[in-house]
């Protein structure tokens, strides 16, 4: 029977069996998959990282920008913040994604960074009604098949919950302006506090960085009440803070994680196979998600 179901999925979903997707434990995943599928969409959610997770990592040869990266414009802010916050992504982002250091030795670090970015940008008095230019200037882009993803899940009633440690504001402008801000999207993100006369004066709530995720994940529970009908979990992200994101789903059944593996692939390879189902190496397509949906709903 073992053999038969094996080969199911190999016609069901052949996009399972590209050479850059890899797993740990095929077999859990199939379950895991065909218990979704008995479920079906109404036992659905889905919760998935943002920057580069639904964003691309590289397009065209370039690095697509972060939520936080699309506000380090001219438009916004001066030429020495400029200068300062693409050297402080050069020194922080090479220790968030350091494969010889563990969460615990990287979350001081990150605290700085983010604490850093935060002040730099409310010194430079950003205006809200800049943001939308700002995006529409920037290069940010969605992974290719991102927007039947949004589609698929707003058509099926699945809730998507998308959890970043980016801006907030910034990731709403995105999805608005790729026609995919669909009535089922919760978000949980660092949102901006402007004072009366539009300026930002602070950032909202705790700040969320890419290691707290789960202290997030569980404060905001009231969001995740909504979503508590739906025990089964498909979860994406590009990091191992990520995985912590469900953590606030208490009555979750099943979890199918999906990890893309964007950057330092052969180092950060062990450890993701080691936490993610799947992972996807070097992917900047929503093929896998897209047809793991398709299966299940
Ligand atoms: P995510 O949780 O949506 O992936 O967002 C967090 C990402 O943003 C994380 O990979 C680090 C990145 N980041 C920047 O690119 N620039 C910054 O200034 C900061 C603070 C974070
Ligand atoms: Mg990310």
């Amino acid at each position: 029977i073992l053999a038969i179901w094996h080969q199911l999925t190999k016609t069901e979903i052949p996009e399972l069996t590209r050479v850059s997707v890899m797993m740990r434990e095929r077999s859990r995943v199939e379950d895991t998959m065909y218990a979704m599928q008995k479920a079906g969409a109404g036992s659905l959610q889905v919760i998935s990282d943002f920057d580069m997770t639904l964003t691309k990592f590289a397009h065209k040869g370039k690095r697509v920008p972060t939520t936080h990266n699309i506000l380090n414009n001219r438009l916004l802010i001066d030429d020495d913040s400029t200068v300062k916050m693409k050297k402080l992504f050069n020194t922080y982002y090479p220790i968030e994604i350091d494969a010889s250091l563990n969460p615990e030795e990287k979350l001081p670090y990150m605290v700085e960074w983010w604490t850093k970015v935060h002040d730099l940008l409310i010194q430079q008095r950003i205006r809200k009604d800049e943001l939308a230019r700002a995006v529409r200037d920037s290069n940010a882009v969605l992974r290719e098949g991102c927007s039947a993803f949004f589609d698929c899940l707003a058509e099926q009633r699945v809730p998507l919950l998308i959890f970043s440690a980016g801006v907030g504001d910034i990731l709403e402008e995105v999805i608005r302006q790729n026609h995919v801000f669909h009535p089922n999207v919760h978000i949980i993100s660092n949102y901006m506090d402007f004072d009366h006369t539009g300026v930002l004066q602070a950032f909202k709530g705790q700040l969320i960085h890419s290691y707290n995720k789960r202290a997030g994940a569980l404060s905001h529970g009231a969001t995740l009440r909504e979503l508590h009908g739906q025990p089964n979990v498909l979860l994406l992200g590009d990091s191992l803070g990520d995985l912590s994101m469900a953590d606030g789903v208490s009555t979750a059944q099943n979890i199918l994680t999906v990890g893309f593996l964007n950057d330092q692939v052969e180092e950060r390879k062990e450890s993701f196979l080691n936490s993610f189902d799947i992972v996807l190496l070097r992917d900047e397509t929503m093929d896998v998600p897209n047809a793991i949906l398709r299966f299940i709903v």
